[in-house]
């Protein structure tokens, strides 16, 4: 059967990218909406080469009404959006609050108003664990508590979450799937795709893969006094090839009508709780290279632990997250020799 067509918008970004491969080895054809503000176009070749396939792309940014109404006449057979369009920097978010409203809002805003008169039949939205904040209890599942957000950033996903929920609660003709991703990590096995760097990188893995190539002089361990095994914080690292396929479920279940509620939320993590002192030891592990780190003070606004209950989408979606970390180690650190090769790092 003929796949139907989705919009990826961000789809030249980080978990963006991870997608629109999974998407179309799963024989769908994709168009991407990407505005290329923290992205490259030669992701396209990347996504080309591992499929053999290049989407279709728009350059454009998404709080652009008129360039998303032009990209719907263009593509009438848009049937699915997954929406990854966002800025995502905390540290940034708290300098710069209004580009994150007005980015993250106006475009979720934009594709809600544009979905009902297009007759596409849903959105899956990219929200964050960030929702539950500091949790009393883990691991966390979907019906833990939503804490007051301490970022912008944070905020835009909570907001996002409640916008979608009226929306569909006042009858909209669609549904919604709502992801809450835990900390993505690593790239795709080919080392064709993965995250690019921006400045000097705020995110453990991609600080501590430079530190480990010798662009950092060390890795700065954020604290060792935190009410944890080790003392250091603890997350939930998913690879982001287990991240994407988690969205080609999620629209597959929507297309398919195959939810009762119209609109549904899933966490997507591992379940597994990882130290930063023990990736830091998986890493090692897994290629035998060495990463020079020391422990510093804590970051200010860190969580000291948190990790998912992920049930609800392994019985629901049928999706586990099963990329050992090790493997997920060694595509982190393909990727950063792939970027050295080509000069971009
Ligand atoms: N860390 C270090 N050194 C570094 C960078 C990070 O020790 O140089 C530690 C942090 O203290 C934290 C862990 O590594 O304990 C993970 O930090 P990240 O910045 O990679 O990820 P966070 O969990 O802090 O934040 C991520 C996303 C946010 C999102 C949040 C949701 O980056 O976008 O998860 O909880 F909001």
């Amino acid at each position: 059967m003929k796949k139907e067509r989705i919009l990826v918008t961000g789809g030249t970004g980080y978990i963006g990218s991870h997608t629109v491969v999974e998407l179309q080895q799963a024989g769908y054809p994709v168009v991407i909406i990407d505005n290329l503000s923290n992205s490259d176009r030669a992701v396209l070749d990347g996504i080309e080469a591992i499929t053999g396939i290049r989407p279709d792309f728009v350059e454009a940014d998404c709080t652009d009404l008129e360039a998303l109404k032009a990209l719907f006449a263009k593509y009438p057979d848009i049937k699915g959006i997954i929406n990854f369009a966002a800025s995502k920097a905390v540290g940034e978010s708290m300098q710069k609050p209004v580009l994150y409203y007005r980015n993250n809002l106006n475009t979720l805003m934009n594709l809600l108003d544009l979905m009902g008169p297009n007759g596409v039949k849903g959105i899956v939205f990219s929200s964050s664990c960030t929702v539950y904040g500091e949790p009393d209890v883990n691991p966390v599942t979907e019906q833990s508590p939503i804490k007051k957000a301490t970022s912008p950033y944070g905020n835009t996903k909570q907001i996002s979450e409640e916008i979608i929920t009226d929306v569909i609660n006042a009858g909209a003709p669609f549904k919604s799937v709502i992801l809450r991703y835990f900390n993505p990590v690593g790239a795709h096995p080919s080392a064709m795709i993965g995250e690019l760097p921006n400045g000097v990188p705020q995110n453990l893995v991609p600080y501590l893969t430079q530190a480990a190539m010798g662009i950092r002089a060390e890795l700065s361990v954020f604290g060792n006094d935190y009410d944890t095994p080790d003392g250091s914080c603890i997350r939930d690292y998913i690879d982001v090839v287990d991240l994407a396929k988690a969205h080609v479920i999620a629209v597959e279940r929507m297309l398919q009508d195959k939810s009762e509620e119209k609109i549904e939320i899933f966490n997507l993590g591992t379940g597994r709780g990882v130290s930063v002192l023990e990736l830091i030891a998986a890493f090692e592990r897994a290629t035998g290279v060495k990463v020079p780190h020391k422990i510093v003070g804590r970051r200010a606004g860190d969580i000291e632990k948190v990790w998912a209950n992920p049930a609800r989408a392994n019985q629901v979606l049928g999706w586990t997250a099963n990329t050992p970390l090790d493997d997920t180690m060694r595509s982190a650190w393909a990727w950063q020799c792939k970027l050295r090769e080509k000069g971009v790092m």
